[in-house]
C-alpha cells in the first residue's frame, strides 16, 4: 500500500499554551474532525502547523515526542510568519473572500509575502519526509501555493489538492491581486478537489479567463501538463456517528442534559464561532420564531454550541461580542424564572456530551451565510437512527446539495426560519422517518473512507493517464528516427491538419491565416519530388485556396467533403445536398441568441457553431444542449454531428478526414506516412493510418495517434527538421 502524506495548515491535534504550561487538544473544525478518524486507517503521515512557534516546539521534547507518536510532523513556524500568515492572509484575506465577505476582506503585502514564505517552509519539511512512491495529499486554502512549490522540488511526485472552502465565481476571485499566482500554485496539484460541482465549475472558469488554458469536462490543459478538477463531496464517519446510541458514555451525558432541560423540545446549533456561519442572524430568526409563536414558549430551548475561533481576528472578535449581546437580549426579553430560551455554551465539547446534543436535539438547525461543505449538518443526520429530527440547512452549505430532504432556507430569510422552525416542530414523525431514511442511506454510502478512496483513486488514474501521455511524447530520440526514416524512404506521404496543428487558435478563425515563414515550409516539403504535402482540415475551399493555392500540395476542405488533388480542381468527395441548411440554420440561430460571443461559420456543406469566446462553462453547457437538441434532426436528415475544439459542426453524414485521407493512402505504395493532428476530427485520419505509419496528435489528451508534441511551435520545428534532414 502506498504511504499517504497529509498535508494540512493544522495538525489534527493543536498545542495550545494555558497558564504556562502546554496542553495538546484535538484541533476544530470540518477538515481536522472528518479527517482525524480516517487517516489512521491508512500508513499515513500528517505534516501541520501544530499551533505553538517554533521555539516552544524545541524546548519541549515530551510534547515533539507526542506528536510523532500520532504520525504527526510539525512544520516549523516563527510567530511573525503565523501573524501574517495564518491571522493575515488566510483569515483576513482568503477566507472572507472565498466566502464572498469581499467588505471583509483585507489586501496586504506583508501577507502575501508571509502566505509564500510559510508555503516554501511546509515545502522544505513535506519534500524532507516525502518519499518517491507517496502519495501527497495538500488540503485547503492556507497552502494554495504548495503544490506548484512541490512540483519544482519533485517533479515527479503524486500531488493531489482538496480546497475545504468555498471557490468563488471568477467576479469574486478575480478582486484578489495574487489571483494568478494562486492559481498556478494550484495548478501545480495532478489533481485538484472541491466539495461540489458549482465550486468546481468557478474554479475552471477562473483558470480559463485568467491563464487560459483550455478547460474541458474537468481536465485542464496546462502548458505541458494535464491537470484534473473534479467535485468530491466529503463525507463523514458513519459508523461513528449512527452508533453514538448504543454508546453508554454518550447515553450517560444524555441523560444529564435532559435533566437540565426538562421537556422542552430542544433545537441545536453547532458551529466554529465564524461570521460565515451566520449565527447572529439565526438567533434573530430564533428571535422572531418567538415573537410570532407565542405557544412555543416555555417549550423549547435553543441550546447554541459554539467553538472559539481564530479569536485574535478582529471581525471574530466584534462577532463574539455581537453574540453574548443577542443571546443577553433573547434572554432578557423571554425568560422567565425556570426558563431560558437561549443555551449558550462558548467552547469546544469533547465527542461524547457533543454526541448526546446531538441524540437529544428534535431540530438541528444549521443556517450558515456560506459554507464549504459543513459536516454538523451530516453529523446530525448520521445520529437519527430511529428516523426522528429534523435538519433545517441553509441553501448556501455545500452540504444542501446532498441533504435535500432537510428543510431547505435561505439564511438571510429571517421569516423563512421562522415558518421552518414551526415546520420542523410540528412535523409528523412518520414524515421526520422517511426525510431521514433517504438522507442516511446517502450519507452512509458516502461516507469518509468513500471520499478519500474516491480522490486518491482518481489521483491514482490521472497520474496514470499522464504517465501514458508521457510515454507517447516523440522525444528528441524519437524525432532523431523518424527524420531518419524519412530521409531513407523513396514515397513519402505528410498529412497535415493546420488549426491547432500548424499554427495555434485564434479567438475568430479568419485571424489565423499562414505566415510566411509556415508557407516557405510547407513549399520547401512540397517542392522534394519524393513527398506529397496533403493540408486537411475543416476550413472552406475559398480560405484554403487563397492560403495555399499557390503550392503543390494537396488539399482537403470541410473536413473531407472536398478534395484537391497536387494540380488538379476542387471536387466533392460523393454528390452533396445542402438543402438541409434551411432546417438546420434557425436552430443555431437560436442558440447564437442563447449563447453571447458565439456565431455561426456557412461553409459550401456544412453549418459549424462556434463557441470559443463564450462564456467557457455557458460553451459547453449549450454545446451539449445543441447536440441533445439536434440529435433527432440529424438523424432524420442524413446528415452528422462532429465536435471540434470548442465548436459543434454540422455536414452530410459519412464524409470525415479519414475517409479523405484514405484516397491517398490507399493510391501508392508509401513507404513513410506521417499524419499531425490536434483534435477529434483528426481521429478519423488516425483510425485510417497503416499500423507503420508515424501519427502525432499536437496536444495533450487520449489518442489514436502513435505519439503526441505538446504545440504547434513543436510540429512545425519537427517539419523543419525533415526539411533539413536532421
Ligand atoms: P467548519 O469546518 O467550518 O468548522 P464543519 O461543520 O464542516 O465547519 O465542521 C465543524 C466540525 O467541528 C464538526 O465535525 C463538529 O462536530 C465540530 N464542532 C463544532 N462545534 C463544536 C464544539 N462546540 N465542540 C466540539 N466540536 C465541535
Ligand atoms: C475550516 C477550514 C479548515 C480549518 C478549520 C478551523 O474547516 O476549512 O482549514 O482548519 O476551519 O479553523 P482554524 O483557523 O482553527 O484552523
Amino acid at each position: 500500500m502506498q504511504r499517504l502524506l497529509i498535508v494540512s495548515n493544522r495538525l489534527p491535534i493543536t498545542i495550545q499554551e494555558k497558564r504556562g504550561e502546554l496542553h495538546i487538544e484535538p484541533s476544530v473544525g470540518g477538515l481536522a474532525t472528518g479527517l482525524r478518524s480516517w487517516y489512521k486507517s491508512s500508513p499515513s503521515i500528517w505534516i501541520g502547523w501544530a499551533g505553538i512557534g517554533r521555539k516552544k516546539i524545541k524546548k519541549e521534547k515530551d510534547i515533539m515526542s507526542r506528536l510523532l507518536a500520532e504520525n504527526c510532523h510539525p512544520v516549523p513556524l516563527s510567530q511573525p510568519d503565523v501573524e501574517a500568515h495564518y491571522y493575515g492572509m488566510c483569515n483576513r484575506t482568503i477566507w472572507p473572500l472565498f466566502h464572498y465577505f469581499p467588505l471583509y476582506t483585507e489586501y496586504s503585502d506583508d501577507f502575501w509575502q508571509a502566505y509564500e514564505r510559510v508555503n516554501m517552509a511546509f515545502a522544505n519539511v513535506v519534500a524532507g519526509i516525502a518519499k518517491p512512491n507517496d502519495i501527497i495529499w495538500i488540503h485547503d486554502y492556507q497552502l494554495m501555493l504548495l503544490p506548484r512549490i512541490l512540483r519544482e522540488k519533485l517533479p515527479k511526485a503524486t500531488v493531489g489538492f482538496f480546497l475545504h472552502i468555498p471557490f468563488p465565481s471568477f467576479e469574486t476571485f478575480r478582486l484578489l491581486p495574487w489571483r494568478q499566482q494562486i492559481l498556478e500554485g494550484l495548478l501545480g496539484a495532478d489533481l485538484i478537489g472541491f466539495h461540489t460541482y458549482d465550486y468546481t465549475g468557478h474554479f475552471m472558469d477562473s483558470v480559463h479567463r485568467l491563464l487560459g488554458y483550455e478547460v474541458a469536462m474537468g481536465q485542464i490543459t496546462a502548458d505541458d501538463r494535464l491537470v484534473k478538477a473534479d467535485a468530491f463531496p466529503m463525507g463523514i464517519n458513519y459508523e461513528q456517528y449512527s452508533n453514538v446510541d448504543q454508546d453508554l458514555q454518550v447515553q450517560a451525558e444524555r441523560k444529564r442534559f435532559r435533566r437540565k432541560l426538562g421537556d422542552c423540545r430542544v433545537i441545536l446549533s453547532v458551529d466554529r464561532l465564524d461570521y460565515t456561519k451566520g449565527i447572529t442572524q439565526r438567533l434573530e430568526a430564533f428571535s422572531l420564531f418567538l415573537d410570532r409563536n407565542p405557544n412555543f414558549k416555555r417549550r423549547v430551548i435553543l441550546v447554541l454550541l459554539v467553538v472559539p475561533s481564530r479569536t485574535r481576528v478582529e471581525h471574530y472578535m466584534q462577532l463574539k461580542k455581537q453574540v453574548d449581546g443577542l443571546v443577553g437580549e433573547i434572554n432578557g426579553k423571554y425568560g422567565t424564572i425556570g426558563w431560558m430560551p437561549v443555551w449558550y455554551l462558548y467552547r469546544s465539547l469533547p465527542f461524547h456530551p457533543l454526541a448526546a446534543l446531538y441524540t437529544l436535539a428534535d431540530v438541528a438547525l444549521v443556517t450558515p451565510l456560506r459554507d464549504g461543505m459543513n459536516l454538523v449538518a451530516k453529523e446530525y443526520t448520521a445520529t437519527r437512527v430511529d428516523g426522528k429530527g429534523v435538519l433545517i440547512l441553509s441553501e448556501t452549505a455545500g452540504a444542501a446539495q446532498e441533504l435535500g430532504e432537510a428543510i431547505i432556507i435561505n439564511p438571510n430569510n429571517q421569516e423563512e426560519i421562522a415558518q421552518a422552525l414551526v415546520k420542523a416542530l410540528e412535523m409528523p414523525e412518520q414524515e421526520q422517518i422517511e426525510r431521514n431514511r433517504v438522507m442516511n442511506k446517502r450519507l452512509h454510502r458516502f461516507d469518509v473512507v468513500r471520499w478519500a478512496n474516491e480522490f486518491t483513486e482518481k489521483l491514482l488514474s490521472t497520474k496514470k493517464l499522464q504517465r501514458e501521455m508521457e510515454e507517447k511524447a516523440l522525444t528528441y530520440e524519437m524525432q532523431r528516427k523518424l527524420t531518419g526514416d524519412f530521409q531513407h524512404s523513396d514515397k513519402t506521404l505528410l498529412l497535415l491538419d493546420y488549426d491547432g496543428t500548424l499554427v495555434p487558435f485564434s479567438a475568430k478563425p479568419a485571424e489565423a491565416i499562414p505566415g510566411d515563414r509556415l508557407l516557405r515550409l510547407l513549399g520547401k516539403l512540397a517542392k522534394n519530388h519524393k513527398t506529397e504535402v496533403v493540408i486537411i482540415s475543416g476550413r472552406t475551399k475559398n480560405t484554403l485556396e487563397g492560403w495555399f493555392g499557390d503550392l503543390d500540395v494537396g488539399l482537403v476542405a470541410e473536413h473531407g467533403v472536398w478534395i484537391k488533388e497536387k494540380g488538379g480542381g476542387w471536387e466533392t468527395i460523393e454528390t452533396l445536398t445542402s438543402d438541409w441548411k434551411k432546417e438546420v440554420h434557425p436552430i443555431l440561430e437560436s442558440w447564437v441568441d442563447r449563447t453571447p460571443g458565439s456565431f455561426i461559420e456557412e461553409k459550401e456543406f456544412s453549418l459549424v457553431w462556434h463557441y470559443r469566446k463564450a462564456n467557457p462553462r455557458l460553451g459547453e453547457l449549450r454545446a451539449r444542449e445543441l447536440i441533445n437538441n439536434l440529435s433527432s434532426t440529424v438523424a432524420s436528415l442524413n446528415l452528422q454531428l462532429l465536435e471540434g475544439n470548442k465548436v459543434v459542426e454540422v455536414k452530410n453524414a459519412g464524409i470525415n478526414k479519414g475517409r479523405a485521407a484514405l484516397k491517398w493512402i490507399s493510391r501508392e505504395k508509401w513507404d513513410f506516412i506521417l499524419a499531425l493532428g490536434d483534435d477529434w476530427t483528426d481521429e478519423d485520419t488516425f483510425k485510417a493510418l497503416p499500423s507503420t505509419a508515424w501519427s502525432i496528435k499536437v496536444r495533450f489528451g487520449t489518442s489514436a495517434a502513435r505519439f503526441s508534441l505538446s504545440s504547434p511551435s513543436e510540429a512545425t520545428s519537427l517539419l523543419r527538421k525533415l526539411v533539413r534532414g536532421r
